[in-house]
């Protein structure tokens, strides 16, 4: 049976998985991507609805649109009747009423991509949602490790940073997971996550990940918690849990991978972004490639 959301990665099997990354790879070269667009969704219609900031996500959703043949529109927030106070249901109702045959969501608010599923005639994607989840993100994780290490399985993973707040954390660790990664998390306490990750194997600080692992996958440390009592001393959270550019290369082979934005000074010095062992411009075009696997998965 097709799929008609992708809320979860729990909504992908793992043929479905499997299935996403190696029509990524076709899509990919060494150093970018194939350079053909195709006419995959000649037709479609897509809207992207984004109720939060996104670089990434947005324009290579907006890029993987275009390159399959099909076209997209863009509604923000700001700027719009949501202003005036129309509501969100209100919102996507109209978006609807104009034909569009999926919806690419980011929102802040847990739990508003299902309940729009539950009742919209679009197709709904997530395109990352409140601290719960970011399923394309996670995809594009695991093809960036699998072009890197030839494999997923038997890789070993430790997420450094705020794992409390972070969707792509629990996105990322449950498909690495379930690909038969070896996941393992490092924060501070007032970080640390809840659930299922919790109980993967914890390192006390980023030189005894970076002994351990193949992969540091660093997450961003938001600016407004460094001075609220989650983070109340940046110097201190650098000295445990950033990657800097001696750590990283007292370890020059354990791979830094980065969702972004990076917190450039926090978690990781940005001389690191330009080294071979970094690969967080490398998971940016993985997200295209994955993206455009996604949406001829859901859409075609
Ligand atoms: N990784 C990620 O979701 O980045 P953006 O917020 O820029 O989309």
């Amino acid at each position: 049976m097709p799929l008609r959301h992708l809320l979860t990665t729990d909504d992908l099997s793992l043929d479905e998985i499997d299935l996403i990354l190696k029509r990524a790879a076709e899509f990919l070269t060494p150093t970018g991507l194939v350079h053909k667009s195709l006419d995959t969704l000649a037709g479609k219609r897509f809207v992207l609805a984004f109720y939060e900031a996104s670089t990434r996500t947005r324009l290579s959703f907006e890029s993987a649109i275009e390159r399959m043949g099909a076209n997209c529109v863009l509604f923000t927030e700001a700027g719009s009747s949501v202003e005036k106070g129309e509501s969100l249901d209100e919102t996507i109702r109209t978006i609807e009423a104009m034909g569009f045959d999926a919806m690419i969501l980011r929102h802040a608010i847990n739990g508003t991509h299902s309940h729009i599923a539950g009742w919209t005639s679009m197709s709904v994607i997530n395109a990352g949602e409140g601290t719960m989840a970011h399923p394309t993100q996670a995809l594009l994780d695991a093809s960036t490790i699998r072009e890197r290490f030839d494999r997923v399985e038997g890789v070993k993973v430790v997420i450094i940073g705020d794992l409390l707040h972070s969707r792509v954390a629990r996105s990322t660790a449950s498909v690495l997971s379930r690909l038969g990664a070896d996941v393992g998390w490092c924060a501070p306490e007032s970080l640390a996550p809840v659930g299922e990750i919790s109980r993967l194997r914890r390192f006390d600080d980023a030189r005894h990940a970076m002994q351990w692992a193949d992969v540091v996958f660093l997450l961003r440390i938001q600016r407004e918690r460094i001075v609220s009592d989650h983070v109340p001393d940046i110097d201190e959270y650098r000295r445990q849990y950033a990657v800097t550019s001696s750590l990283a290369a007292d370890h020059s082979s354990v791979v830094i991978m980065h969702p972004g934005p990076v917190n450039i000074g926090v978690e990781l010095d940005e001389a690191l972004l330009n080294v071979p062992q970094c690969l967080v411009h490398r998971q940016v075009t993985h997200g295209v490639a994955v993206r455009m696997a996604v949406l001829e998965l859901i859409c075609r």
